[in-house]
């Protein structure tokens, strides 16, 4: 069976578009051979308040099981509860180089937006090197992510055929599995940037939450075109194209065919916010049935750390081994 790892960062309100090009894969495929984390380590990489983490990560690990992540079927944990990420995290960084992390592009961006007057931490930038410890530790054969994620998972595979060829065969090399539709999905007031968690973009930020008004309404107010012709062309028409793959992930079809569907704005965004409405029902729900139950959200986390560590104790000793380091 193919062994899958992918993690949630616990940055933020979770994002339509995070459960398109992720989440909804996660619950979808899901085996006794799906690891999948919130990674609250990550989130650390930018100053934030104690309180404002703890909270984020709950909700992170709230709405992954109200996606449909059971805690009996695959392993869901927190990544701080399984202290090999960060043990293997400081062998991962000695294996990549400065240069390789100076090329990310995710560093340039969020170093820009945090500004000149900003603090950038020395964990923004050296974070690939524990992400590659997140995917490493499990022997993920593929890595379901968004393409946002394209970058990071080369860098991951980088890392694992340099420390293999140095130090002999210890880590899967890994594959990135990006869906075919929904990989991207666009903010709706900016449809050329990607829909963020952390984006300064309320309005062009649907969260998987979102009251069905405020849903409505944002997908009403979308930015589309001025020349009103229903195509699905990403490069030339962004913002439409961003809407008819909302439709079409939302119904099962496919965008282009979609088009031929409208000849108007206004019935493809009503359309699609009716979609995505009834697309998201089920998890708004069993978010808030969630919410009352505290209890079921930590007796799971607990199962998942020890199915966790049960995995990535035995991979990070390999790594030890094959490194140098001596046992106690
Ligand atoms: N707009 C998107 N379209 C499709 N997939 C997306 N993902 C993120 N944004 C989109 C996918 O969601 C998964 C979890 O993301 P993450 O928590 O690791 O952080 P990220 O990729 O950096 O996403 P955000 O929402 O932009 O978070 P912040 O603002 O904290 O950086 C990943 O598989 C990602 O590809």
């Amino acid at each position: 069976m193919t062994r899958v790892l992918s993690c949630l960062q616990p940055t933020g309100d979770i994002t339509l578009g995070n459960y398109i090009g992720a989440i909804k894969h996660w619950a979808d495929d899901q085996s006794a051979d799906s690891f999948h984390g919130v990674v609250d380590l990550h989130a650390l990489t930018v100053q934030r308040s104690p309180e404002d983490l703890r909270a984020r990560t709950l909700e992170a690990v709230q709405m992954l099981l109200a996606a449909g992540l059971d805690p009996e079927i695959c392993t869901l944990f927190v990544q701080s509860h399984v202290p090999e990420h960060a043990q293997l995290g400081w062998m991962m960084t000695c294996t990549v180089s400065f240069g390789e992390l100076s090329r990310m592009t995710q560093f340039k961006d969020k170093s820009d937006q945090l500004g000149e007057q900003g603090f950038i931490s020395a964990g923004l930038f050296s974070y690939p090197a524990l992400m590659a410890a997140d995917i490493l530790l499990y022997d993920a054969d593929e890595v379901p992510v968004g393409d946002d994620q394209r970058q990071h998972l080369e860098i991951t595979r980088d890392i694992a055929q340099r420390f293999n060829s140095r130090y002999g065969a210890t880590f899967v090399v890994p594959k990135a599995a990006i869906p075919k539709v929904g990989a991207r999905i666009m903010d709706l007031q900016n449809p050329t940037s990607k829909m963020s968690k952390s984006a300064d973009s309320p309005q062009g930020t649907v969260l998987v939450l979102d009251d069905p008004k405020v849903l409505e309404k944002k997908v009403k107010r979308a930015v589309t075109d001025t020349d009103g012709d229903v195509s699905f062309d990403p490069a030339a028409k962004p913002g439409v194209a961003n809407l008819l793959t909302l439709l079409a992930v939302a119904t099962g079809g496919d965008p282009a065919v979609l088009a031929n569907d409208y000849s108007q704005y206004g019935p493809l965004k009503a359309d699609t916010a009716a979609a995505l409405i009834e697309f998201l029902r089920p998890v708004r729900e069993k978010y808030l049935e969630l919410e009352s139950n505290p209890d079921y959200v930590r007796q799971a986390l607990a199962i998942g750390a020890e199915k966790a560590r049960a995995v990535a104790s035995v991979v990070l000793a390999r790594a030890q081994a094959n490194i140098g380091l001596i046992p106690a």
